[in-house]
């Protein structure tokens, strides 16, 4: 990750945990986080390692490990020095969890390590062969990735180049060694209450570099025009769960 991106995602490592705040008013749909946590517990077993790549602010394990009976060692890690600041305020006091600094494409476990992976980078390929390295024989990697029609009509309008869908994820996923287990596909529409709070939105997450808010000031005012319905400013949403094992 670059330094921009580092700078981006420290900055925004707060604002992340708070997105409730002044994120979507209503979401019709399944945006998949549910299925992805499940799915993870289904799989559990007493004695498992899981790693989190690009665990951000540590929401996911957390939330595994609040609703699992299982004893297991988990694993976050993360480049961001912010996010990892705030996953560690989080887990403070539980010593099943640790939160670690470190880059995922050189990750500081050896070889066969984890039971399980959960993996949603922003830009995930080029951590596969990493993920398949300290994964152990028969163990699950959990990708949870967008889909190419993710954020649509925020892509079409800005002009936002288009995301890797699932024929490609597949490809690179088989070329590293996995097999592909299960897919999910999920599909969602968010109702943001007006279009500043879809704006702040836009700015925590990835489209950041892309996205200025003075230079898309007038985008804004048609994004609302076009987009606004009874429940808020609509913004399609889908995502991609991709289970494969070693
Ligand atoms: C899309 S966010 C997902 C965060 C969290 N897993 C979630 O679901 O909310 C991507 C995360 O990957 C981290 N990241 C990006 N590149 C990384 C890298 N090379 N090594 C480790 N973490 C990275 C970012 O700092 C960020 O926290």
């Amino acid at each position: 990750m670059d330094r921009n991106w580092e700078k981006f995602y420290n900055k925004t490592a707060i604002q992340r945990d708070m997105s409730k705040k002044f994120g979507p008013v209503k979401i019709i749909g399944k945006n998949g986080f549910k299925q992805l946590i499940r799915g993870v517990q289904k799989n559990l077993k007493n004695g498992m390692k899981i790693i989190d790549i690009g665990c951000g602010t540590g929401h996911i394990l957390m939330n595994i490990y609040r609703t699992t009976k299982k004893k297991v060692k988990m694993v976050g890690i993360d480049n961001s020095s912010g996010m990892i600041k705030v996953a560690k305020q989080k887990s403070k006091g539980i010593k099943d969890i640790s939160f670690l600094l470190m880059d995922a494409f050189k990750i500081k476990f050896k070889n066969n390590t984890f039971d399980i992976v959960i993996n949603r980078l922003g830009a995930p390929p080029k951590s596969y062969k990493e993920t398949y390295r300290i994964l152990k024989k028969n163990g699950l990697f959990f990708l949870f990735i967008t889909d190419k029609e993710d954020w649509k009509e925020v892509r079409n309008l800005f002009g936002f180049k288009d995301y890797f869908g699932l024929k490609e994820q597949l490809k690179m996923l088989k070329d590293v060694g996995f097999t592909i287990k299960k897919i999910h596909r999920f599909s969602s529409t968010e109702y943001y209450r007006n279009i500043e709070s879809l704006a702040k939105v836009l700015e925590i997450i990835p489209f950041k570099p892309l996205f200025n808010r003075k230079k898309h000031a007038k985008k804004l005012k048609e994004y609302k025009r076009k987009y606004k319905t009874y429940w808020g400013i609509k913004s399609s949403q889908k995502r991609l769960l991709i289970v494969s094992k070693k």
